[in-house]
């Protein structure tokens, strides 16, 4: 899920975004509520009776990921995807690296790559052209700073059990998703539950910030002739083992307040810009800025404020750094909603003073959550979803809760990990049996 990024950055690729918060509701780490439990656990709770077949290769490829810093800007991006890479070629995949644009904030020497993977095809020399992959399965391998090493809860591997904790930076937040989801896929080819040439895998990098890996994937596919296109997509994202049914849009920018300087000990010579900012931005929170049934109400954050100079003095300038998670609308129009409600209370409280700058936002985005056997959530933290053009079917699930994944806490228990790949195990199943 993706963290914060600069509005300068912003402006000038006019791309989505958005600031982890939390998801509606409890961290509880809930298991799959239908009565299918894995046959390896006697109940939810009590120690299993016997790991699953594939507790060691996920717990170690989890592992070697978090193992590898992935954030933005620290280096080794790049040793991420070439080490994925490598892991699936070994295991008879065809990948390879798709080299992502550098963008201002990146040094052009960095390469920042995308791995794209196809099961079972190692020997085919252009599987993206080849194959028809019907059901995509992402997420992505960027995590956010700054980087917390590997920790596991046990001395050595014999003494791990579904409870024990593992914790680190992207333990969550998403390779615990790449993690399982390469397992489940593994697991399903070598079960013969599914057939590996309908598979694709895509790990992207860019995710935290601005969404460039998947916006250049995507754009890639659109190049191709004919297009091609899945008929669903599995997003990994911490959700709790719950089918995302969706997620709330964004936006974020900034409102300027220009005033006039002078001698605090005479208001009326100046023109306060900290004082009719703040009385426009007590408006906006008491503001209702849209809400629906199924995203609840918009939220505002008042991220950051400056503004001023001295207490005696009548400051000449203020600007607040904002943002507001939209629950109103639709994909398309829930920014609009917003934007159009933050202008009429500026102009209300004071128009020449006051100016908007929301250069880029979108409303709430739909996911598919119609699978039976699966508690369902609605997340308020922006993902790449929307950044995969195309008509497939987009399903949101992971491991862990978003309420650590930024955090200095960030972690999961072995339990989450294995939930995941029997949950993800289900839902690609039933993405290919529609
Ligand atoms: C949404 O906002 C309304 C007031 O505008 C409030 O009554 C309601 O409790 C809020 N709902 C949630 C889920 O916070």
């Amino acid at each position: 899920m993706r963290a914060t990024t600069s509005v300068l950055l912003l402006c000038s690729t006019l791309s989505p975004l958005s600031i982890a918060y939390a998801i509606d509701g409890h961290n509880s780490q809930n298991p799959l509520v239908n009565s299918e439990l894995p046959e390896w656990r006697t109940s939810y709770g009590s120690k299993p009776a016997s790991p699953p077949p594939y507790r060691d290769s996920l717990l170690s490829l989890h592992k070697a990921l978090i193992d590898i810093p992935s954030t933005l800007g620290g280096g080794s991006e790049d040793k991420a995807a070439e080490y994925l890479v490598e892991y699936l070629k070994e295991r008879g995949y065809a990948a390879q690296l798709e080299l992502v644009p550098p963008r201002s904030d990146t040094s052009p020497e960095t390469k920042r790559f995308n791995v794209l993977a196809w099961p079972g095809a190692g020997s085919i020399s252009d599987p993206a052209h080849t194959r028809k992959p019907r059901v995509l399965v992402t997420s992505h391998l960027d995590v956010v700073p700054p980087y917390i090493p590997y920790g596991i809860d046990a001395s050595d591997f014999s003494e791990v059990d579904s409870n024990t904790i593992i914790s680190g930076r992207g333990s969550v937040d998403a390779k615990a998703s790449v993690a399982t989801q390469i397992t489940a896929v593994e697991n399903l080819i070598a079960a013969g539950e599914v057939r590996a040439e309908d598979l694709m895998l895509l790990y992207v990098i860019g995710e935290e910030t601005t969404g460039d890996g998947m916006k250049h994937f995507s754009a890639s596919l659109q190049k191709q002739n004919p297009t091609p296109g899945f008929e669903a997509a599995i997003f990994g994202e911490p959700t709790e083992n719950k089918l995302a049914c969706g997620h709330k849009g964004i936006t974020v920018g900034w409102i300027y307040a220009k005033g006039k300087a002078g001698h605090s000990g005479y208001p009326s010579q100046g023109k306060s810009a900290t004082g009719v900012l703040t009385r426009a931005l007590a408006k906006i929170m008491d503001a209702d800025l849209g809400s629906s049934e199924r995203y609840g109400n918009s939220t505002f954050n008042i991220g950051k404020l400056t503004g001023g100079v001295a207490a005696n003095v009548i400051a000449k300038e203020a600007a607040a750094m904002i943002s507001v998670r939209i629950a109103a609308g639709e994909f398309e129009t829930g920014f609009e909603i917003v934007k159009e409600r933050i202008e009429a209370i500026l102009k209300e409280t004071d128009e020449d003073a006051l100016t908007l700058d929301l250069p880029y936002g979108y409303g709430p985005v739909k996911c598919d959550c119609d699978i039976d056997g699966f508690e369902t959530l609605v997340a308020n933290y922006g993902t790449d979803v929307a950044n995969l053009e195309g008509r497939h079917q987009s399903y949101l699930y992971g491991p862990g809760t978003i309420l650590v994944a930024h955090g200095d806490n960030e972690a999961l228990t072995v339990r989450d990990l294995e939930e995941a790949v029997e949950g993800l195990k289900k839902i690609i199943k039933h993405t290919l049996s529609q």
